[in-house]
Formats: C-alpha cells, structure tokens, sequence
C-alpha cells in the first residue's frame, strides 16, 4: 500500500512511499481502509518544516495528517471487545485516549499526525475506542472534516457549557476570524442555533459565500483595518460575546477590544504569529477592565465530538468542502491550504468509496 511521510522538513521532502498493509491486530484494535483525509493548517506547518526548533523533529520518516474517514476491513477481536464490525464507516479521533473533560499532555503525546504516525495512507490500524461512526448523512469527504476543525469550533462555542445544553439564540453574537476550516464550521454551527454572526475575511467574494451560509454581518479587515470598531459598531457598543480567535498576537488586542462585557474569546489558532514569541502585556488589563475570559481552546473529547456530530445529524449539517485532491496530489493539496485561497475545509480523496 501507499502512504505519504515527512521529516517536517519542507514541502520537497514530502513524499509517497510503498509499504506492506499491517496485518497484526490487536483484541481492541480495528484496520480501517482510509477514504478521505482532511487538511489542517498543522499539517501545513509541520510538512512545511515550521516545527523545527520548538518540537524534535521524527527520527524516520513519519506519516502526517490527523483527520480521516474510511470503512472497518477488519476486526482484532471480538465485537465485544471492539464494538466495531467490518463494514462500519468510521471517523479517527486526533487523540484516540482523549475520551472526555479538558486536554492533557498525555493525550497530545499519542495524537495522530505529530507526535504520532498519522493517517495520510491506504489502510490504518486505529484502536477501537479512536474511532466514531459517522452519521448516515455525511460523506466521508465530509465527515473527515470533523475531528480537527468542527470540534475546535465546537469547543469555541460552547467549551463552557454542559453537554446538550449549547449556546443558542440571536442575542448571543459570535465574532469568527477568516474563513478557514475552524471559522466556516463555527459559522455553520452557530447559524444552525440561530446566534448573530461576525464574520471577518482578506476577501470580499468570500465573505459574500459567508453570508450565503448564513453570516448576519461580514467585515474586509484588509479594507478596515480596525475591524474591531465595526464589530462594536454593529452591536450597537456592546461587542461580541464569543470570539473564535483564530488570528493570534496581530488579531488579539482587536478581540480584546470587540469583546463584549462578561464575554469569551475563545483563542483557538496563531494564524499571525506564535503568540509566545510576542507577549501582548496590554490584553491583561483590558480583559480585567471588560471582565471577560481568555480560554484557550485545544480541539476536544470524544463526548463532545459525539455531542456535535448529533447537530449535524439534526441540522442536516454538510461541511463546506472547497476542495477534493486526488491521493497522488497530496503535495498541492497541503500547497494550496498554505496559500489560503480556499473557503472551509480542503480534503484528500485516499481510496474510493
Ligand atoms: N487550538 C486548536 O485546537 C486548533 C484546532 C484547529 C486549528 N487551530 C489553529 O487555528 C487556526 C485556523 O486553522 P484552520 O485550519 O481553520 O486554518 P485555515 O483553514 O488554513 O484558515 C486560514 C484562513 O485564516 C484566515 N486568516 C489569515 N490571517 C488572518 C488574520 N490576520 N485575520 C483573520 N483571518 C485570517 C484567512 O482567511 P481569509 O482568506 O478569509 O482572510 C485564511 O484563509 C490555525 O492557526 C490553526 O493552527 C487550532
């Protein structure tokens, strides 16, 4: 079989190499044939050699990518044992032990894609508890954009509130920055419940395919710069309650201005920046002076993926793809997520259903 490795050390040693399919399973472990693989901007910066330094790079080459959908070929034990019987169309958990309540560093050490071996391959052995049906209605396109990208969303919107009791209603307004993988699926989730939306974009033609999802309100914020004072002036001076801040050290001390008193930034990605590498002392102050919370989001468990793919079943729910790249395009497929024209999600088609 195939699979694509990396030494995360730029895109021109990302490569396709042949290797035999496992064949050993353990009791509690299943072999998945992988359909679909979905790209996220980790993948981006850990093939693009943007990892060196701050983490040890494989000793050997090592399979990237975390989030994949595909059909059970075979069962290590029992379904007592497993759960899980050939024919099942699953999704991978990122972190296959994260099972439920906040993210700790030894669910990170066992996450697909970095640190571990992950799922850019023809047939994959996942253990059983790593995995979640997908729900009748999604692709496996579709559902592959889940584990990464709709749960960190999720976990934006409502990483404090009780299980089946999410944020719902227009007088909740959520602010959601660009219009990657994590902001398009905040913004379908938060449609879905009916909250106001804020949507920002470098791009007009985008930001009018936002508003075809349902955005209440879009901002260019190339064209204004201080987006932060459209967002109050669009909430009437109150800001917005939930920030998906996707941004990072350049977009946080706008947030910190645009959220709402008693309000939630919920800080997601560094798509400007590693923000350790630019202390912001400002953003203190000010979050005390708007009495609002800071709340740094890392994906989420497996309750709350299970939580959130029952919205999509209910809601009818499809991700917004942009993309679908053939196996063998792997490499444009992590080139064009770097070059950030594409609006949602961007997916790579493994083997046929
Ligand atoms: N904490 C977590 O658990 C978690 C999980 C997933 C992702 N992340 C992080 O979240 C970030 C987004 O991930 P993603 O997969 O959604 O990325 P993505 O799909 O690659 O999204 C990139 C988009 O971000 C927008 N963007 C870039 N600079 C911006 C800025 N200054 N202000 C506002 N928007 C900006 C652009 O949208 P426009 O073209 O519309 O301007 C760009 O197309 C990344 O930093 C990622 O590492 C974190």
């Amino acid at each position: 079989m195939k699979q694509w490795v990396t030494l995360m050390d730029g895109i021109d040693g990302f490569h396709i190499q042949e290797v035999p399919e496992p064949v050993d399973l353990k009791e509690d472990e299943v072999l998945v044939r992988i359909n679909a693989v979905a790209v996220n901007h980790r993948d981006v910066k850990i093939i693009n050699g943007d990892f060196k330094g701050r983490y040890a790079a494989p000793a050997s080459p090592m399979v990237p990518t975390s989030d994949a959908s595909g059909t059970i070929v075979k069962v290590g034990g029992p379904v007592s044992a497993t759960k899980w019987q050939e024919g099942d169309r699953v999704l991978g958990l990122v972190r296959p032990t994260h099972l439920t309540g906040p993210t700790r560093s030894e669910h990170h050490a066992l996450g697909l894609g970095f640190p571990q071996s992950g799922v850019l391959v023809e047939y994959r052995v996942f253990s059983a508890s790593g995995l979640v049906q997908i729900p009748h209605k999604l692709s496996f396109e579709e559902a592959a954009t889940l584990p990464i990208a709709a749960t960190t969303a999720w976990m934006a919107l409502n990483w404090n509130r009780p299980i089946d009791k999410p944020v719902r209603g227009p007088q909740t307004t959520v602010l959601l920055q660009g219009t990657g993988g994590v902001t398009i699926h905040a913004l379908q989730q938060a449609t879905a419940f009916g909250l106001t939306t804020i949507v920002t974009s470098s791009s007009d033609e985008k930001l009018l395919k936002a508003q075809e999802l349902g955005a209440t309100y879009t901002v260019n914020y190339k064209k204004i710069p201080d987006w932060a004072d459209e967002v109050l002036k669009l909430t009437q001076g109150k800001g917005a309650d939930i920030i998906v801040e996707t941004g990072g050290p350049e977009t946080m001390p706008q947030s910190v201005r645009a959220v709402a008193e008693g309000g939630i930034i919920s800080a997601v990605g560094v798509l400007t920046g590693m923000t350790e590498d630019k202390p912001q002392p400002a953003v203190g102050l000010s979050l005390i002076n708007r009495n609002a919370a800071l709340k740094g989001i890392n994906i989420g468990p497996r309750d709350r993926v299970e939580e959130m793919m029952r919205l999509y079943e209910q809601k009818e729910i499809h991700p917004i793809i942009d993309r679908v790249f053939g196996f063998d395009e792997a490499r444009d497929a992590i080139t064009y997520v770097k070059e950030g024209s594409h609006f949602g999600k961007v997916v790579i088609r493994v083997n046929e259903d």
